[in-house]
């Protein structure tokens, strides 16, 4: 047997007739754990009515072995090779990767697959198929499965929409086929982000839970089966359109990476596998320099580009502390609105008669980064660019795909289109001091056609290839990747932008849920979280100040609100909150993740918690009217048992709406010992919904 091993998981491969197969995918294990003796106590007898040898749980799963659920490969040679017979002709591994190489002579292919466990967990699986055959072979499917252990009894996935973006479902799994399925050309707001499968138990901090996702930004299957003989597992691949992939005599391809984790410490378990991985690489946002508080114009100014409301935007920002302004959409040629000028990414001199020198000197000489917005993968009829060029746009046939937001999707796997966007933008990048990009994707890909052809894969891997020739011409560049809002975020895109838009929804209760479980894999610092306006432009609810505040606070933070407006009160907690972001974002961007299972489904508690476990940062939120007139104790997980902790409840966010005659006692300050905060925990005040407090920890 083979074992790869982490700080906390174990995979454990074994071959036997030249078939590589998993043994075990969950709690570590030790070599000496590992044998001939464990092996005879999970054979599996010969019953009734089916094979006469007993089944193993290979990773090649094919129906000629006898596997007849859901196969790994799926494809044909005109009709030929249809079915498979791979065998494991070389392997080779360490303590942490496996390389394995197949063949199949009679079906003229070979498959070389490459496990490998990072230090806390992540298990990134790729594959290469090559045609050894004369003829073209055409790939249709393609699933990376991992077996669940008997005792996951649950899945667990996320939907979404446009500003309502990744949204839990909890289900028991079931006989037969799950899947969840994306056709949009980007991994979507209803995106799953990540599968997962769970023992009954799990909870945020405690249990077993099994991930997997499909690490790129195109279309995507996820899938859980359990079939008839009880055999349970988990799958994930790139969805191919129909003849989208084709193999010519002796080409290899590249299978879209999958990311699966184990951890047996609840959901918690799986973020911190995530967000320890990521933050361990050296581009990684944080290792370069700490995350700058951020104002983007968009909801305060639209399509209305006035060089003077910026400014008095930009007079503000620095009073407030920003440190990064970021121009939306509306600057370029033609976009006074969203039916014309995708395409044409030069600046309108009819809105900025000078170019942007001069607001970007106005902004940097108040400290202040400048950072532009483009959709440079989108193009409009109404464009200088469509005009020359109607035939770069992905389509079929004859036919222009419906529109949406007016607009069509340029064809990047066209080498013309793709040097017009790289150098239009490139010479943007390189005339102004401009650190740091906004990149949108605002619409669907549907008849994504290049030549008669699927494009969605070339086409999401030509926008990889733009951004990471974007950032080796202009070192220290930042891309934001906004797909209206949060419709792509995946841990493809994570290898290629610094920061990702959570949602168009800047409603801070509609927020909690969404950051809550886009963060499930990506890493807090990552993810825009602005204070939206008084008035939220999304729900046209008003929302108090301080409740906005502590939600901006769990992310990369930011404001999206035109704060010319915002009152003498709201600017000098918009100050206080702007020097707390910049005092706690070191700890906010390397700590613990920690959402707290509290028994109100009413409101939220979470928090972040150093490494060391010397401090943390936690937020109550009164979500709906509380349940009880006294809600339940704050019990804190996550921090030393034998500690002292001094807690108290930060004044820097403002103060939240009460339901209550007399505050509770320990606001100012209480010191408690770990066990006593996990054990008895605390009592929170009776807050109105839509309010929230923000408790400070820190270790006496
Ligand atoms: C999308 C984005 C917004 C904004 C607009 C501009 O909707 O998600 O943040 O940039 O486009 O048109």
């Amino acid at each position: 047997m083979i074992v790869l091993k982490s700080a906390h998981n174990s995979i454990v491969f074994q071959i036997v007739n030249k078939r590589l197969s998993i043994f075990h995918w969950g709690a570590l294990l030790s070599e000496n754990q590992i044998g001939t003796e464990l092996a005879l106590a999970t054979t599996r007898p010969v019953s009734h009515s089916h094979w006469d040898t007993p089944t193993t749980a290979d990773v090649m799963r094919e129906h000629s072995k006898g596997f007849i659920g859901h196969p790994t490969l799926e494809g044909h040679r005109d009709g030929k090779a249809w079915s498979t017979y791979f065998e494991l002709v070389e392997e080779s591994h360490t303590s942490d990767s496996l390389q394995a190489t197949f063949v199949d002579d009679h079906a003229k292919l070979s498959m070389k697959l490459h496990y490998s466990l990072s230090h806390d967990g992540v298990l990134t699986m790729n594959a290469v198929l090559t045609n050894n055959g004369d003829a073209d072979y055409v790939l249709n499917k393609f699933i990376q499965w991992l077996p669940l252990a008997d005792q996951a009894t649950q899945v667990m996935d996320f939907t979404g929409r446009w500003s309502h973006e990744r949204h839990p479902q909890r289900r028991d799994i079931a006989y037969g086929l799950t899947t969840r399925e994306e056709r949009e050309g980007r991994s979507s707001h209803d995106y799953t982000i990540a599968q997962l499968a769970l023992a009954s138990n799990a909870t945020f901090a405690s249990g077993e839970v099994w991930s997997m996702s499909v690490a790129f930004s195109g279309n995507s299957i996820h899938h859980v089966e359990k079939t008839q003989f009880g055999d349970q597992s988990i799958g994930a691949g790139e969805l191919f359109l129909p003849g989208e992939i084709i193999l010519k005599a002796g080409e290899s391809f590249s299978i879209a990476p999958v990311q699966a984790s184990y951890t047996s410490a609840g959901i918690d378990g799986i973020s911190h596998n995530f967000h320890s991985t990521l933050r361990k690489r050296v581009h990684h946002p944080t290792n370069i320099r700490p995350r700058p508080l951020t104002l983007n114009v968009w909801e305060a100014v639209y399509f209305n580009h006035d060089i003077e409301k910026i400014k008095a935007l930009a007079d503000v920002a620095a009073e407030i502390g920003v440190e990064r302004m970021v121009l939306d959409d509306g600057w370029f040629h033609l976009r006074r609105n969203d039916r014309a000028g995708l395409g044409d990414w030069v600046i309108d001199p009819t809105v900025w008669p000078n170019g942007f020198t001069e607001i970007i000197e106005y902004v940097n000489a108040r400290g202040i980064e400048f950072g532009l917005w483009f959709e440079g993968e989108m193009v409009q009829i109404d464009s200088d660019l469509y005009r020359a060029h109607p035939e770069w746009i992905l389509h079929e046939g004859n036919r222009i795909p419906p529109l949406q937001r007016n607009q069509l999707v340029l064809d990047l796997t066209h080498p013309g289109a793709y040097e017009h966007v790289l150098e239009q933008v490139d010479h943007v990048l390189s005339s102004f001091k401009i650190a740091y990009i906004k990149w949108d994707h605002n619409r669907i890909l549907n008849d994504a056609g290049h030549l008669g052809q699927a494009a969605v894969h070339n086409q999401t891997l030509a926008i990889y290839r733009l951004f990471d020739e974007l950032k080796r011409r202009h070192p220290g560049l930042e891309i934001e990747s906004c797909a209206s809002g949060g419709a792509r975020i995946d841990l493809g895109m994570v290898e290629h932008v610094d920061r990702f838009w959570t949602s168009d929804n800047n409603d801070a209760l509609e927020r909690q849920t969404i950051q809550r479980w886009t963060s499930l894999v990506i890493p807090p610092e990552m993810l825009g979280t602005h204070i939206g306006p008084t008035h939220g432009h999304q729900t046209g609810k008003t929302t108090e100040i301080s409740f906005r505040a502590i939600n901006a606070l769990f992310g990369h933070a930011g404001i999206e609100w035109d704060v010319t407006e915002a009152s003498t009160d709201e600017r000098a907690i918009l100050k206080s909150w702007a020097s707390l972001y910049k005092a706690k974002r070191s700890l906010l961007h390397s700590g613990r993740s920690v959402r707290i299972d509290y028994p109100d489904s009413h409101a939220f508690f979470y928090g972040v918690i150093a490494q060391d476990q010397s401090e943390g940062l936690f937020a109550y939120m009164q979500h709906l009217m509380p349940s009880s007139n006294f809600a339940p104790k704050l019990r804190f997980t996550g921090l030393d048992a034998g500690t002292n902790y001094r807690v108290a409840i930060s004044q820097e966010v403002g103060a939240p709406r009460t339901l209550q005659i007399k505050d509770i006692q320990w606001g100012k300050g209480v010191i408690l010992s770990g066990a006593a905060l996990e054990t008895i925990g605390i009592q929170p005040p009776t807050l109105a919904p839509e309010n929230g407090i923000l408790i400070t920890v820190e270790k006496v």
